[in-house]
């Protein structure tokens, strides 16, 4: 990874550490466009892609951010070429032996969401390892979300609190916003306050449904990969300008 210049690893002086998001959230798009213009595969996308999320985390992290959701792979890209898809389960494999030393070194908590049990085996061995490594690590909840779909991860959480109800463990009366957030892939985690999408398209695309009812949207028509500290450091100032009102006035 390439060392940043010390201007750019402390907070810029233009934003307010005491108004900084909580969780940021990030539809990584693009990346398929960043290839083509380069008359690269996809893939290259793919795998550039995971530099930026790299150097994105530890932007974060530097800057004092508790949590950072990526959408890695979505219950609709199975729909993808099965090469394209390949690559993709072998890339988060790769990337997760290759760079867990350095999780556990920089006190990142890592976790993965969503239908885990419809990925590879192999992958879901290397998804155990790492959460099992990093789960006592406090610098920074690092949050991979992969065969994520919101409308699936409703119905989870609908199915697991109906078993409790049907066990006579809550009474139907019981359920409210809080015990439902609880039955959530994300149960714990504060909702994100920022969610960005790269690449200019105006879509939640089945991401995070429920947390994101009052996170504030930002949408940048850079692609993935190019999505650097500087263009997270525009996302931020924007955010700063917003005025939260959470349906009041
Ligand atoms: C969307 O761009 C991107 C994806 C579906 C994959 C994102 C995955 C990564 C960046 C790898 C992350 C790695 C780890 C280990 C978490 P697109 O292919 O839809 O781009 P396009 O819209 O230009 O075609």
């Amino acid at each position: 990874m390439t060392l940043q210049p010390h201007s750019l690893i402390e907070l810029p002086a233009d934003l307010d550490r005491d108004r900084l998001p909580r969780h940021v959230a990030v539809i990584m798009d693009g990346n398929g466009r960043w290839a083509k213009q380069r008359n690269l595969p996809r893939v290259m996308g793919h795998q550039r892609g995971v530099e930026t999320l790299k150097n994105l985390l530890r932007c974060c992290k530097d800057w004092g951010i508790e949590a950072l959701t990526a959408y890695a792979f979505s219950t609709e890209n199975w729909g993808r070429p099965l090469p394209e898809v390949d690559f993709l389960m072998t890339l988060f494999e790769r990337v997760l032996r290759q760079e867990l030393a350095e999780m556990v070194a920089e006190g990142v908590q890592i976790h993965f969401v969503g239908d885990l049990a419809g990925l590879p085996k192999s992958l879901q061995a290397e998804i155990e390892r790492a959460m099992a490594a990093t789960a006592n690590n406090q610098k920074i909840k690092f949050v991979v979300a992969t065969n994520y779909g919101g409308r699936r991860e409703i119905i989870h959480a609908c199915r697991s609190i109906a078993a409790q109800v049907k066990a006579g463990l809550i009474d139907p009366a019981d359920i409210d916003e809080v015990l439902f957030e609880r039955h959530l892939y994300t149960g714990g985690l504060p909702d994100p306050d920022l969610l960005i999408r790269t690449s200019g398209e105006m879509r939640v695309s089945n991401f995070l449904l429920w947390q994101v009812a009052y996170s504030e949207i930002y949408v940048t028509k850079t692609l993935w990969p190019d999505f650097d500290r500087a263009a997270f450091h525009e996302a931020l100032r924007d955010y700063q300008q917003r005025q939260r009102r959470f349906g009041r006035v």
